[in-house]
């Protein structure tokens, strides 16, 4: 049973804590969560006049263990409840939503709670219950870990955040990149739901914009859709649910219009709608620049030409490495495959296998890409028919690494590990037995 009220009162204990230490080192996660929940404790800070430290790391492991036992205090944010090592530092406060085991320091963890930290609360929305600062920042970290629609006590942070007036919720086209991305480029680069005939065809989607009489650009400027008008919307959506209903996808029209959420007091660029915002993160974090991402989420405007840059830069790796894989995916009986060794960077390798999941449900996928320092990195993703049905990646990465050795965990649905190169084979076998066994 989901025990908020406990939740929320571990969260004020949890703030207590926080602003009584000194000048405490923040250590947060790289990913679009990791990075909206670590600026949003820093921008904590910074409203309260204490003073911090901050850093940004890809994984707990047994080396940043070691260099943390130097620090007085720490305080983790999207990671370090799935570490009992972290027991081994002085003070230290842990604000995570992965699940954890062993761990004594004081910890806000809906997890710990009965409240699912893979589906209903991010580790942003974590430190907004703790500080109850940025709620836009706790939607956004909500949406990079895909936990979309909001439901549970991810619900319960929009609510504050309309109240405040920083997330304003729209009803409309549930496409990625209303805001930001030209018409053609939005309609062609949608995966989900996948627009028979149009989907990686920027020629067709520029064909159907012909069609039904929508200028793709205007001054001299490429439109967006959020610069159409309601009747050119009106006709963009029923040429799509038609498209969608003739090819035999009756749901996927049906699902065509949902719910997203804009923030007004944001400038009206990447950062204005929740999953661009996300994405321009992701880009950051994950191509090694996290800082520019952090800035962005403070609202520094000079950080927004490089996040901008970063995500181009993520967008044509995230294209080749969807393409490699849509070629390269094996089936291992138990599980998909992706070996995407020095193919695929270590950064986006879980998102391409969450890209290449939703055209394969009925089994989960493991890449891996080449990590640092002899590793593996490992990437797993589940359909949530699966994990309905009981699966539990992130048990799996913790389980494994015990046995292989290195470090993992992560959700139920998305879970994660880097393990040392010559024990891939043992973790495979490992998860095909484990998988098989669920
Ligand atoms: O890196 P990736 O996107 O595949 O990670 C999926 C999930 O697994 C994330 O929530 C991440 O925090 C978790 N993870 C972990 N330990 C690792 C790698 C990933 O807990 N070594």
């Amino acid at each position: 049973m989901a025990d908020e009220e406990g939740f929320l009162n571990s969260c004020e204990e949890a703030r207590r804590i926080a602003f009584s230490f000194n000048e405490p080192l923040i250590v947060h996660h790289y990913d679009a969560d990791g990075l909206s929940s670590g600026a949003l404790v820093a921008g904590a800070f910074i409203k309260q006049g204490k003073k911090f430290r901050r850093e940004c790391i890809k994984k707990l492991d047994d080396e940043a263990i070691e260099r943390y036992t130097k620090e007085k205090e720490t305080i983790f944010v999207d990671l370090g409840g799935g570490n009992k090592r972290v027991n081994e530092l002085k003070d230290a406060l842990i604000i995570d939503h992965h699940q954890t085991s062993g761990v004594e320091k004081p910890q806000a963890n809906p997890v710990l709670h009965g409240i699912d930290g893979g589906d209903e609360l991010s580790a942003a929305g974590t430190a907004y219950c703790v500080f109850r600062v940025h709620p836009d920042l706790a939607i956004v970290g909500a949406m990079g870990d895909m936990q979309s629609p909001l439901r549970g006590m991810n619900r319960w942070v929009l609510e504050r955040g309309v109240e405040s007036g920083e997330v304003k919720v729209e009803e409309d086209l549930r496409f990625y990149g209303r805001y930001c991305r030209p018409l053609v480029q939005f309609l062609a680069y949608c995966d989900d739901p996948y627009l028979p005939g149009i989907s990686y065809r920027e020629d067709k989607a520029t064909e159907l914009f012909n069609d039904i009489g929508i200028k793709i650009e205007a001054d001299g400027k490429m439109r967006v859709y959020a610069d159409l008008s309601v009747d050119e919307k009106r006709a963009l959506i029923s040429a799509i649910a038609r498209m969608l209903i003739n090819a035999n996808q009756l749901k996927k029209a049906e699902e065509l219009i949902g719910e997203s959420c804009i923030f007004p007091k944001r400038p009206h660029n990447e950062a204005f709608e929740a999953n661009e915002f996300s994405t321009m993160l992701n880009a950051c974090g994950r191509h090694s620049q996290p800082d520019v991402g952090v800035r962005v989420c403070l609202g520094e405007q000079s950080a927004y030409d490089e996040a901008r840059e970063l995500l181009r830069l993520h967008r044509r790796m995230l294209r080749e490495g969807i393409s490699y894989a849509s070629s390269h995916v094996q089936d291992l009986g138990a599980f998909y495959f992706l070996d995407g060794r020095s193919r695929i960077d270590e950064g986006i390798i879980g998102t391409v296998c969450g890209m290449a999941l939703q055209q394969r449900w009925t089994k989960p996928i493991i890449g891996i890409s080449s990590g640092d320092n002899d590793t593996v990195k490992i990437s797993g993703r589940a359909p949530r028919s699966l994990v309905n049905a009981g699966l539990n990646l992130g048990d799996l990465m913790a389980k494994s690494t015990t046995s292989v050795g290195g470090v993992g965990g992560g959700h139920r649905i998305a879970a994660g590990a880097s393990i040392p190169k010559d024990k891939l084979n043992e973790f495979l076998v490992f998860s095909g037995e484990y998988i098989s066994k669920r």
